[in-house]
């Protein structure tokens, strides 16, 4: 029987704890903001094997919400994520107060470049600043060797490994798959939040970016017609409508307007009040 995680919520209780921990060997991190689920499961497991000590941090950071609403109703479920980090062996749960992270407004902050211009920066001003800031603070208290973060969120992952490159910070960071459901839907704590008729809706962003994903194989290179193909998936009523479907470069994530090699595709969906994204890498096929 695996031990209970140690749940701790002071920056200093975590320093103490981890001091008598690392001599153990490499640790391995993965900041969440908790309503666990399958996706974060894989997170763990990749870290549970490469590191002595496995720390999950739970905490929904409020700087990086745009919408005051968004984070009144983002899911909070301590226990159920607590028992969930105990069956995958997790050594530590960090789980802060806003007021022990932020214990006064800060001064300082990352700014994002030109990694921010697109995809879900325009809709979400600060979002992405919020979150290198707080990606930043969790990296300095916990110090890991190695850092776990999804392929789902494609924008952020880039950032944070540039905001790495950038900051020189001792860490690597470790990618993971997107963990999807049986019918495709990308695994993600709002989706708890779509009603049966939202949920059904949903797959609508799915089927686009595999639409588009599947015409840049067939040889498509124009990006306009790429998207379109895509964009013909989604029917828009009040319900549902399409935030946005591009095609970037996977490092820059600029938008290309002809597919020549490597590039993502990646959308965001509102269904039913809740905001949705997901992505898929795409190459040209040989043709
Ligand atoms: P959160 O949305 O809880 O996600 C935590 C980590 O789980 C992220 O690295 C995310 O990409 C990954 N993840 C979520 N759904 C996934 C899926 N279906 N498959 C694979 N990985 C998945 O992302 C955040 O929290 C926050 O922005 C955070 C980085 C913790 C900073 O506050």
């Amino acid at each position: 029987m695996p031990h209970p995680p140690a749940l701790v919520a002071s920056i200093s209780g975590l320093r103490e704890h981890l001091a008598a921990r690392r001599t153990l060997g490499p640790v391995g991190f993965v900041p969440t903001m908790g309503a666990l689920h399958e996706g974060h499961a894989t997170l763990i497991r990749g870290a549970r094997k490469g590191n002595a000590t496995v720390v999950v941090s739970i905490f929904v950071n409020p700087l990086q919400f745009d919408r005051q609403e968004d984070l009144a109703r983002y899911p909070r479920t301590l226990e159920a994520d607590a028992a969930l980090c105990e069956t995958l062996g997790v050594d530590v749960v960090f789980a802060p107060t806003a007021a022990e992270m932020y214990p006064e407004p800060l001064m300082m902050g990352v700014t994002v470049g030109r990694l921010g211009d697109h995809l879900c920066g325009p809709s979400r001003p600060g979002h992405f600043a919020g979150v290198a800031t707080v990606v930043l603070k969790l990296l300095q208290i916990v110090q890991p060797d190695r850092a776990y973060f999804g392929e789902k969120d494609a924008q952020q992952l880039a950032i944070i490994r540039r905001l790495v490159t950038d900051f020189n910070l001792p860490v690597t960071i470790v990618g993971m798959p997107t963990i999807r459901e049986a019918d495709g839907l990308a695994m993600s704590s709002r989706n708890r939040r779509l009603s049966p008729e939202g949920r059904r809706a949903a797959l609508a962003l799915v089927r686009a970016l595999t639409a588009t994903t599947r015409a840049i194989v067939e040889g498509v290179a124009d990006a306009v017609a790429a998207r379109a193909a895509g964009q013909r998936e989604v029917r828009e009523d009040d319900a549902v409508r399409l935030e946005y479907l591009e095609i970037v470069d996977p490092a820059t994530l600029q938008p290309v307007d002809q597919v020549r090699g490597p590039v993502l595709v990646a959308g965001a969906l509102w269904a039913d009040g809740v905001r949705l994204i997901d992505n898929m890498p795409a190459s040209p096929g040989p043709h």
